[in-house]
């Protein structure tokens, strides 16, 4: 099997072929990136066994990938010494230790599967390394909170979301490495919500927030290769644009609750005046 498109087997033991999220991540890359890949210097944290890396790195790109366990990383070096590639690079690192003095800046940064394995407050130092190693736009891949349950405050705003188990309790630092799509150390890691995640990739900086729809990004579930989406979870790209100063229209976060807010323009009736105007006289 090609290592690149391997069946991920992350998710208690049943198979989950990812391999349509990967098409989007990857034409994602390929169509915002506006230069070829051979310019570009590409940052892929939580890189597992080096899919995402190794793909962009044979489309020409300078890559580097960071990831925390040894078992991938060997995995990864692996596929890289095989396919004889010189411009990909895998260090075992925390993502949590990123930093421009540590790792430089890159065009795009690439954080898949990762954002949701890290826990407040350090998720939030995390973001903001994100945004300043970062010189094009960031991809973020990641689960979200169907429910606010709970907040975190930082900077003086409110973050929502919910906590996830990532580890049993009690578990010991070696059960810890051995759960090889979980956290590194972290028994809890916190998800945000969709609002309050477009909210705080605002807040560190990102100009603008896209929701990628096509490629399509659905799941290949257990051998009977089941078509199963996601829930919660998006794939976001992030833009380091250029502020725009604009008086006439102030920016403002997302809301938690989108119910209490919706405007439905189907209870607005259009007056007798309006209808003769623009209905033509054959119209019921
Ligand atoms: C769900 S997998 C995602 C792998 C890959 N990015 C993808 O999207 O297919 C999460 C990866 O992040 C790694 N990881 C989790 N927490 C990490 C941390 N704090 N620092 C470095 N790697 C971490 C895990 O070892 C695992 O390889």
């Amino acid at each position: 099997m090609d290592p690149r498109t391997a069946i991920n087997d992350l998710s208690k033991g049943i198979p989950i072929d990812n391999s349509p999220v990967f098409r989007r991540v990857i034409q994602t890359v390929c169509d915002l990136a506006r230069q070829p890949l051979a310019n570009l210097r590409i940052l892929d944290l939580g890189s597992a066994h080096g899919q995402y890396s190794i793909e962009l790195a044979t489309r020409g790109a300078q890559v580097l990938g960071i990831e925390g366990r040894k078992a991938w990383l060997e995995q990864a070096l692996r596929t890289k010494n095989d396919l004889s590639l010189r411009n990909v690079e895998f260090v075992r690192d925390d993502v949590r230790n990123l930093s421009k003095e540590k790792y430089g800046e890159f065009d795009i940064v690439l954080c898949l599967g990762i954002l949701y394995h890290l826990d407040a407050p350090r998720i939030f130092d995390f973001l903001e390394s994100v945004f300043d190693v970062c010189r094009d736009f960031a991809i973020v891949e990641t689960h979200f909170a169907l429910e606010p349950i709970v907040s975190h405050k930082w900077r003086g705003k409110y973050y929502w979301g919910f906590p996830s188990r990532e580890h049993p309790a009690g578990a010991t630092s070696q059960d810890k490495i051995k759960n090889l799509g979980a956290s590194l150390d972290n028994e809890m890691s916190f998800w945000f919500t969709e609002a309050s995640l477009c909210n705080v990739l605002r807040h560190v900086g990102f100009s603008s927030v896209y929701d990628c729809r096509n490629p399509m990004a659905n799941l290949y579930i257990g051998s009977e290769k089941q078509f199963k989406i996601w829930e919660n979870r998006v794939t976001l790209v992030a833009f380091k644009g250029l502020p725009i100063g604009l008086d006439a229209a102030a920016e403002t976060d997302w809301p938690e609750s989108l119910e209490e807010h919706f405007f439905r323009p189907d209870a607005v009736s259009f007056t007798p005046e309006f209808n003769k105007l623009h209905l033509s006289e054959d119209e019921p």
